[in-house]
């Protein structure tokens, strides 16, 4: 159980609908899609919590949600003490500045009309942040921070790499100081070598500036090396939720099991023995009834397919949404394939860059220890 001090940003079954279309016969028959079906996520403060699932599960949505991109057609999303799903624009206005989010793009995702300075500027200036000079300086400042310290503020982001422009972003998204931020695939759009740096970027900056993080990636290995907790989503539902480390070596949610098992096996021996997911994702307009992975479990039974398992949570804040998670047992440790060079790199960049953000994290709370009376 989390300690409700300790938590961040707290989404409170909420459930998110997009209408499919008017259809053609009278007015259509208001059919929706259930991008989020009902999803309770607490985040705590500090910590990094990765969200991964299929395409289409529904994790840019929650996380919209999450920021408040757009309000939840049901439930609540608790920030600083109020429900910003209810707010209006302008009663959200003073908190948009602690809700930051990094996309997955940065090519899209950056004004190609805009010069570096003013790309970077841009928040303070909505936000009513400083003058002018001040302003200049941040951005100097925060530039520095993700390695474009000497980059001239005049240049277009078409002149700049693809890992340059995830940096304007990220600095961007951190100038007017959030608490929490967002990485949707911050780096699946990048070169692998690139990945690494931009990971080791974020976790940095997380440790350096107190950040929570929240990152949606497809990339179990940006999971293992990042996150502290990671949360399950499957058909827009959260089916199983806890410590990074646990979910690796125990998961309990057949979903999970076969996410982990499609990893690729060094040992020959060891190939086959991971059931793999088998059909395609049903689709979120017209999910199964009782379970939603019930049409691809290879555990299904009778109930599944009538009654919806609800997340449960055990004392080590494991939390499972399946009926028979406890027969179906723990599947073989994951062990991933022979890495490649590149590959190996980059975890020994990511292992890098934990291990400095562990010793940045115990320093810091020696230094608190210092200051208590
Ligand atoms: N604005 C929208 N209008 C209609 N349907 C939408 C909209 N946004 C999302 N959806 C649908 O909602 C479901 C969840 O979408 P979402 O983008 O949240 O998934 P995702 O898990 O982020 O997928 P991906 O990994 O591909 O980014 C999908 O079926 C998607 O087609
Ligand atoms: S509830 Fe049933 S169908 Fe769903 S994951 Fe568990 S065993 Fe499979
Ligand atoms: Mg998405």
């Amino acid at each position: 159980m989390i300690r409700s001090a300790d938590i961040a940003l707290e989404a409170k079954g909420v459930v998110r609908r997009y209408s499919l279309g008017k259809g053609l016969w009278f007015g259509g028959g208001g059919r929706f899609v259930q991008a989020v079906a009902g999803v309770d996520l607490a985040v705590k403060r500090g910590e990094t919590l990765a969200i991964v699932g299929e395409s289409g599960c529904g994790k840019s949505t929650l996380a919209r949600m999450l920021l408040r991109l757009e309000a939840p057609d049901e439930g609540e999303v608790w920030f600083d003490g109020a429900d910003i799903g209810k707010l209006s624009e302008r009663q959200m206005r003073p908190l948009r500045r602690k809700l930051q989010i990094v996309f997955q793009d940065p090519f899209a995702s950056l004004n190609p009309r805009m010069t570096l300075g003013e790309i970077v500027e841009e928040p303070l200036r909505v936000h009513g942040l400083g003058n002018a000079a001040a302003r200049r300086q941040r951005v100097r400042e925060m530039l520095e921070l993700v390695g474009l310290g000497s980059a001239r503020l005049d240049r277009y982001p078409h002149e700049f790499s693809g890992g340059q422009r995830q940096r304007i972003g990220i600095a961007r998204a951190l100038v007017a100081g959030p608490e929490i931020v967002v990485g949707d695939e911050p780096v699946s759009a990048l070169d692998v070598s690139v990945q690494a740096q931009v990971i080791n970027l974020l976790q940095e900056l997380k440790a350096k500036l107190g950040l929570t993080l929240v990152v949606i990636t497809h990339d179990l290995g940006v999971v293992r090396h990042m996150a502290d907790r990671v949360g399950v989503m499957y058909l827009g539902r959260m089916v199983e939720l806890g410590p990074t480390d646990t979910i690796f070596a125990e998961p309990r949610h057949p979903y999970t099991q076969a996410l982990l098992a499609a990893v690729p096996k060094p040992d020959p021996r060891q190939r086959g023995q991971g059931r793999l997911l088998e059909g395609d994702l049903p689709s979120p307009a017209n999910p199964p009834p009782g379970c939603r992975f019930h049409t691809r479990c290879p555990h299904v039974a009778d109930r599944c397919r009538s009654v919806e398992p609800v997340l449960e949570d055990d004392r080590a804040d494991h939390a499972t949404a399946c009926h028979r998670w406890r027969e179906v047992g723990v599947r073989t440790p994951v062990v991933e394939a022979a890495p490649s060079a590149a590959r190996r790199r980059r975890d020994a960049l990511w292992l890098a860059a934990r291990r400095r953000q562990e010793a940045a994290v115990a320093a810091s709370s020696q230094a608190e220890g210092r200051h208590q009376p």
